[in-house]
C-alpha cells in the first residue's frame, strides 16, 4: 500500500485528481483500450468530482472515451429518488462533464434477480478491459462499497444487506432512518481487487479507527477495507485527521517523498 497523508480534505482532493487525470490520459481512446473508471458516492470524493468538473469546464481534462463503473445501488428507492446512486452521479458529476451516458454503469436493482445482475456487473466490467482505477471510501465499520464486517474477501457484486451503523450514518441524506433503504446491490470485494489501482480516500478524525484498522491490522472480513493489503497497487489518500492513529506515520511520509522525487505528482 501506498500510504500518502495530505495536511487537509482540500490537498486529498487535489491530489486524488491527479491520480484520476492520469489514467484518463494514459487510456486516452486513442490507444489500445478506453480508460474505465470505478467511481463511488458519499460525501468524501464529493471535492474531487467538483475538481475534475472545473477541469473539464477549464479545458483540461476530458471525459469523452471514458467509461465509469459504480461500487453499488441501493435496492428499494424508485428509480428516480433523489438519493439514488445514480441520481447522485447524475448530479456530482455526470450532468456536469461530456461522458457519454451510456457509458455510465451501475448495477441495475430493478432485475427480478438480482444474483444474475450482479454476475453480469462484473461480466461488464470484464468485456470493458477491467478497470484502470477503482475510487473508494472507507465506512467507519471498515466497508468499502457496501461490502460489510463479515463479507467474503473473494465476493463477486451481489446483494447485500447493510448494518444498522450503515443506516445510521446514511440516515443523514433521508428524513430519518426508517426511510434507509436495507438493501444493495455492491461491487464485492473479489471484484474491488481485479482493479488495476485503486484510491481510497479518507478524510476526518471519525475515520482514524477504521483507516488504522484497514491498514496496519490483520487482513479480516472483520474490516473489509483491510483486503486491500492483498492489492499489489492501492492508493490510500488521507488528512491528517484520518491518518492520526497510524503507528508507521513517519515511515509512511519518508516514503512518499522519496516516491515524489522519482514521480512527481504535478498539483
Ligand atoms: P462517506 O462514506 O464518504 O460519506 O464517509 C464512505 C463509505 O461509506 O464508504
Amino acid at each position: 500500500m501506498r500510504v500518502i497523508i495530505e495536511n487537509d480534505a482540500d490537498q486529498v482532493a487535489k491530489v486524488a485528481a491527479f491520480f484520476v487525470g492520469q489514467v484518463i490520459h494514459e487510456n486516452r481512446p486513442s490507444k489500445t483500450k478506453n480508460p474505465v473508471l470505478g467511481l463511488a458516492t458519499g460525501s468524501t470524493p464529493l471535492k474531487l468530482y467538483e475538481i475534475l468538473i472545473e477541469q473539464y469546464k477549464a479545458g483540461e481534462l476530458s471525459f469523452a472515451g471514458v467509461t465509469t463503473f459504480n461500487l453499488d445501488e441501493y435496492v428499494g428507492l424508485p428509480a428516480n429518488h433523489e438519493q439514488s446512486y445514480r441520481n447522485f452521479m447524475q448530479r456530482h458529476l455526470f450532468d456536469h462533464i461530456d461522458i457519454d451516458p451510456a457509458s455510465t454503469f451501475l448495477p441495475s436493482v430493478s432485475s427480478p434477480d438480482l444474483r444474475q445482475e450482479g454476475l453480469r456487473y462484473d461480466q461488464r466490467i470484464l468485456e470493458a478491459g477491467g478497470i484502470d482505477l477503482q475510487l473508494l471510501g472507507i465506512g467507519f465499520d471498515g466497508h468499502i462499497g457496501f461490502n460489510e464486517p463479515g463479507s467474503s474477501l473473494a465476493s463477486p457484486t451481489r446483494l447485500k444487506a447493510l448494518t444498522r451503523q450503515t443506516r445510521a450514518d446514511n440516515s443523514r441524506f433521508f428524513d430519518s432512518i426508517d426511510q434507509v433503504p436495507k438493501l444493495s446491490v455492491t461491487m464485492g470485494i473479489g471484484s474491488i481487487l481485479k482493479a488495476k489501482q485503486c484510491l481510497l480516500l479518507a478524510t476526518g478524525t471519525q475515520k482514524q479507527d477504521a483507516v488504522q484498522a484497514m491498514i496496519e491490522g490483520p487482513v479480516s472480513s472483520r474490516v473489509p477495507a483491510s483486503a486491500l493489503q492483498l492489492h499489489p497497487n492501492t492508493v490510500v489518500l488521507l488528512d491528517e485527521a484520518a491518518a492520526a492513529k497510524l503507528e508507521f506515520q513517519d515511515y509512511y511520509r519518508d516514503s512518499e517523498s522519496l516516491q515524489r522525487e522519482i514521480q512527481p505528482i504535478a498539483i
